[in-house]
């Protein structure tokens, strides 16, 4: 039964659905990577597609920025869909030195300053946490790839434009290496309605220097994401 923000049929999506922030994106990745991709839900034109990867059948669909719009995608595709593992593909800005551009990061935990897991855990300290398995198995298939990735905590910042400047100390002091804007609030979903879910991000910003990749260095990026969380997500 559709939603109200999915409006594919019941069984559209795979148990395994990869989920970039942009709809565009999502549908570049159903075009050039699955077979027989097919469009199941167009609302809001927030893509997303059932097709096959390597024999397996697989889903990808976009969940927009923010925590919020993370939530109510990833929530709706757990309860509703039946979806059993979301995995993120998205990018990220360094914060710690040890991070450099282009490169891989793997989320373990999710820390932010959104107050939506105080919210769900009387108003406690929740630690968002990737399910252990996919974590591993996002972690081995990069090794095998012979990728460098890093694996730590990330910051799900709500406010892209005016994260206060002494955060960045913060963040750095407390060993959170890079900023994005929706893991602590999939995480906390994919624990609530009983799902798996992991992050993997390509470094596309340097915040305290402000470098950032090029378009062709986001691309190559990418591409060795993609490889990484496709092969991953049929494990
Ligand atoms: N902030 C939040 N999210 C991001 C950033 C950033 O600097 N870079 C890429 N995703």
């Amino acid at each position: 039964m559709a939603t109200p923000h999915i409006n594919a049929k019941d069984g559209a999506f795979a148990e395994t659905v990869l989920m970039p922030g942009d709809p565009l994106r999502a549908k570049m990745i159903a075009e050039t990577f699955l077979e027989g991709a097919e469009q199941v839900t167009n609302v809001r034109n927030v893509f997303g597609y059932t097709g096959s990867y390597k024999g397996k059948r697989l889903s990808v669909m976009a969940h927009g920025m923010g925590i919020p719009s993370a939530s109510i995608y990833t929530t709706e595709l757990i309860k509703d869909y039946g979806v059993k593992n979301i995995i993120r593909i998205g990018s990220c800005g360094a914060v710690t030195p040890n991070i450099k551009l282009r490169e891989l990061f793997i989320a373990m935990g999710a820390s932010t300053d959104s107050k939506v897991n105080r919210m769900r855990f009387n108003d406690h300290d929740y630690a968002a946490i990737a399910d252990y398995t996919l974590l591993r198995t996002l972690v081995d298939t990069a090794a095998e790839q012979g990728k460098k990735v890093t694996v730590g905590n990330v910051f799900s910042a709500d406010l892209f434009y005016g994260v206060q400047p002494n955060m960045l100390d913060v963040l750095s002091k407390m060993q959170v290496n890079v900023i994005e804007m929706e893991l602590a609030g999939i995480y906390a979903v994919a624990a609530q309605y009983g799902a798996r879910a992991a992050g993997i991000l390509t470094v596309s910003d340097i915040i305290p220097t402000g470098e950032a990749t090029s378009a062709e260095e986001r691309q190559t990026s990418f591409r060795d994401m993609m490889e990484v969380a496709l092969d991953a997500a049929i494990k």
